[in-house]
């Protein structure tokens, strides 16, 4: 039972009122400055169970028992990071030095990772994935995917996929990451399992299905195959593309209506077109270009063809290990040609689009009451003070969680 905006009718006694928030980003343009941001400087939230019910100027917010002063914060949607790999054990730190002494990243990575997560029992792989994910929630991420791909067996992706659904109910399947070790002679074979008895164990367990397509990974044809057959099984596609050369990856998210295209780095002008006249988002991760010192996504050109753009982390132990979508934000705006406003709506709306939710990532009413409380007078200062930790408090469901 949502309450219109800007009135205090039907606003229950017992609803809680965050007043003075110098700030607020709602994602609704039909609220406040009439942006895509919605923003509404002077502003007041309000709060019932675990969904907004209310959003407008501060002096005329309704009155409710529960009052929380915000004192002159901004407030914005909890960040949805749609693109982690966060099922994984072991460490790469050797493999960081040495591309930071000049050697470049290869898709080969990824097998040190997999090693260590066969390796590891599940209460260690199960102890890791909270580790990251409450590092992330404190600063500001309430909605999260995550994948497997480190298993590489019928056995290990099922578990990955399993732990992941424990705490999400964004997971992917990513048996089709790279090829197997045991298949390193027998990529039809492998690109068989993925498609078969593999899919049979994970298609349970997840929402979406995703391909590393790239070259040392997987081609056009064997994405798209492995694409199909997942969808044939009721998992909605996703696509790591255009990663470390351009490819046929951006293109078949279009053709087979992918959610998000993810990386996008590499990408020829009908790419920019193709996204641009689709339903699927460019979800660009910046961590993975600061990571393997690699040149920019350029967001500029995805928003001004009209594409939808998402920010996200890509979380991961090789190419990105950063769990802090501030720090996406901050290199956004300084070196792909993003405003703080855009960058702040990629990284909260924009995720929303690439997971094809309408729930989070917005606060209007009917909204989920995910929030960030921000130690600075507006979301600007993610980029303007970058590194430094402003998140005050975090809020998931109506209740505070950091
Ligand atoms: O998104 N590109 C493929 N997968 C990951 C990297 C994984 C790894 O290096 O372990 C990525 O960057
Ligand atoms: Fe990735």
């Amino acid at each position: 039972t949502a309450a219109p905006a800007q009135t205090n009718s039907a606003v229950a006694a017992t609803a809680t009122v965050i007043t003075n928030i110098a700030s607020l980003v709602t994602n609704d343009p039909s609220l406040g400055d009439g942006t895509p941001l919605g923003l509404i400087q002077d502003a007041a939230l309000v709060i019932e169970h675990d969904r907004v019910v209310w959003a407008g100027e501060n002096s005329k917010a309704p009155a409710t028992d529960n009052r929380v002063d915000a004192a002159g914060r901004a407030v914005f949607p909890g960040f949805v990071d749609s693109h982690s790999h966060l099922v994984f054990a072991g460490d790469r730190t050797a493999e960081f030095n040495a591309r930071m002494s000049g050697r470049p990243y290869a898709a080969g990575g990824i097998r040190t990772t997999v090693a260590a997560t066969r390796a590891a029992d599940e209460g260690e792989l199960e102890a890791n994935l909270v580790r990251h994910l409450r590092e992330a929630l404190r600063q500001g991420t309430t909605t999260f995917e995550t994948k497997s791909g480190y298993g590489l067996t019928t056995e290990d992706e099922a578990r990955a996929l399993r732990l992941a659904a424990r705490h999400t109910d964004e997971v992917t399947y990513l048996g089709a990451h790279i090829v197997a070790p045991e298949y390193a002679d027998d990529p039809a074979g492998y690109v068989e399992l993925v498609t078969g008895p593999m899919l049979d164990a994970c298609a349970p367990h997840a929402r979406w299905i995703d391909v590393f397509c790239e070259r040392g990974a997987f081609d056009g044809d064997q994405a798209r195959a492995i694409l199909t057959a997942g969808a044939a099984r009721g998992l909605h596609p996703r696509i790591h593309a255009n990663q470390l050369s351009y490819g046929p990856g951006v293109q078949l998210a279009v053709e087979l209506d992918a959610a998000s295209a993810d990386h996008c780095t590499h990408l020829t002008d009908a790419d920019v077109d193709a996204l641009a006249h689709s339903a699927t988002v460019a979800t660009l991760l910046p961590g993975a270009e600061f990571s393997t010192r690699a040149e920019w996504p350029d967001a500029r050109r995805l928003l001004d063809a009209g594409a939808t753009v998402a920010l996200s982390t890509d979380c991961n132990s090789g190419s990105s290990y950063t769990s802090s979508v501030p720090f996406c934000i901050a290199l956004a705006v300084r070196d792909m040609g993003m405003t703080p406003d855009e960058a702040l709506w990629s990284a909260t709306a924009g995720g929303a689009r690439a997971l094809r939710r309408t729930d989070v990532g917005r606060l209007a009413p009917g909204s989920r009451a995910d929030l960030v409380l921000l130690d600075a007078p507006s979301h600007v200062h993610l980029a303007y003070r970058p590194g430094v930790p402003l998140v005050s408090e975090v809020w998931r469901a109506g209740a505070r969680v950091a």
